[in-house]
């Protein structure tokens, strides 16, 4: 555990914003965290895990501790299911991978998504029909205040669409070391009810799809429309989709009559942010190296070097013109740091 002075963050955020943090510690146990937890108490922490979440608009004045505690457990087997943990610091995609490889059912529609298993249940990851909430058994994560370990339920986690208690009441008060999930093994709940998949697996003529057919449409359209944060930086989804009421919803769809949405109750619905920024033209456009992903709009890049700043005003300027023109206010779903 050796901490490295005035260290570039640029290549641990998939934004690739190149900011510097004065301190830096990589953990790779939960008794390391711990030790640095007691050791450090006196200094400012900045948690790090994939930094797969996160526009960084200025250097980080703290001690960042790099969360890469590694390993997959099998704690339970019976004929139909298997509880499994991950840790904190472990590849989401390749831990997706192993489930996958070993037929166990449950994450396959969440294939492909960036960042680490440590973070999945903070913002509640989820696509294509499917949430982190709906395999979670349990999360463990030690109190920065005293070092103890506590385990927290699905339900403990208050998990909603893209928010969890880890964004709420619980912010900046624990760090998440380990994941428990209950996956099938057999008679897999598919999940291909989003159009996308549908057409995916038929393009390719499956009609009895496994999961790792599942898997791979997901990863194929992922592919098709979201850019490579490895290739050109970027966050995923930059504003969570916005809920509006019903009345704003009717005058909107007499404007614009294909304006696509989800009915979330009688009195509610979530219509895609993509589609509104794509209405202003703004999508595929740039501003030095900031810019609206030419195939998703809901999804801002970092050609090459912009700035966190940068992206954080084209942020700002998408949600104005979202405002003026649909009276719609957009709540961003990356943290802005
Ligand atoms: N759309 C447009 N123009 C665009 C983008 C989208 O018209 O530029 C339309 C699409 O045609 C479609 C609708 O908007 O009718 C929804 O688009 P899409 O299926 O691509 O999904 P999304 O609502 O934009 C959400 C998640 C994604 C997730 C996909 C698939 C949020 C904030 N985003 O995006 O999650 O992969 O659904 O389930 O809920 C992420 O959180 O980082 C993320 C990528």
């Amino acid at each position: 555990m050796k901490i490295e002075y005035n260290k570039s963050l640029k290549k641990h955020n998939t934004f690739g914003i190149d900011v510097t943090a004065t301190e830096y510690i990589k953990i790779t146990s939960e008794s390391e965290l711990k030790d640095a937890l007691f050791k450090y108490a006196n200094k400012e922490l900045f948690i790090l895990s994939g930094g797969s979440n996160m526009l960084l608009t200025k250097d980080i004045n703290a001690l960042v501790i790099h969360i890469l505690i590694k390993g997959i457990t099998v704690i339970e087997e019976s004929e139909n299911f298997v509880v499994l943990s991950a840790n904190a610091g472990e590849n989401w995609h390749d831990f997706v991978q192993y489930c996958i490889t070993n037929d166990y059912g449950g994450l396959e529609n969440l294939s492909l998504i960036p960042g680490y298993v440590g973070s999945a249940p903070i913002q509640n990851i989820g696509a294509y029909g499917v949430e982190l909430k709906d395999t979670l058994l349990s999360c463990e994560a030690i109190a920065i205040s005293t070092g103890k370990r506590h385990t927290f339920s699905n339900e403990d986690c208050k998990f909603e669409y893209r928010n969890s208690i880890f964004k709420n009441e619980a912010k900046g008060k624990f760090i998440i070391t380990k994941v428990t999930f209950k996956l099938s093994k057999k008679n897999h709940q598919i999940n291909i009810k989003y159009g996308a998949i549908e057409s995916a697996l038929a393009d390719k003529d499956i009609t009895s799809p496994t999961i790792k057919d599942i898997s791979e449409a997901v990863i194929r359209i992922r592919k098709s429309k979201l850019p490579d944060p490895s290739e050109i930086g970027n966050s995923g989804s930059f504003f969570k989709n916005p809920v509006i009421s019903k009345d704003l919803f009717s005058k909107l769809q007499n404007l614009y009559a294909d304006i696509p949405f989800y009915k979330i109750d009688e009195n509610n619905i979530k219509v895609p942010a993509g589609w509104l920024i794509e209405q202003t033209g703004l999508k595929g456009k740039r501003w030095g190296d900031a810019g609206v992903h030419k195939k998703q709009a809901l999804v801002l890049v970092n050609h090459d070097n912009a700035t966190g700043k940068e992206i954080l005003d084209l942020s700002k300027k998408i949600q104005k013109k979202i405002l003026e023109k649909f009276e719609i206010k957009l709540e961003t779903e990356v943290n802005i740091i």
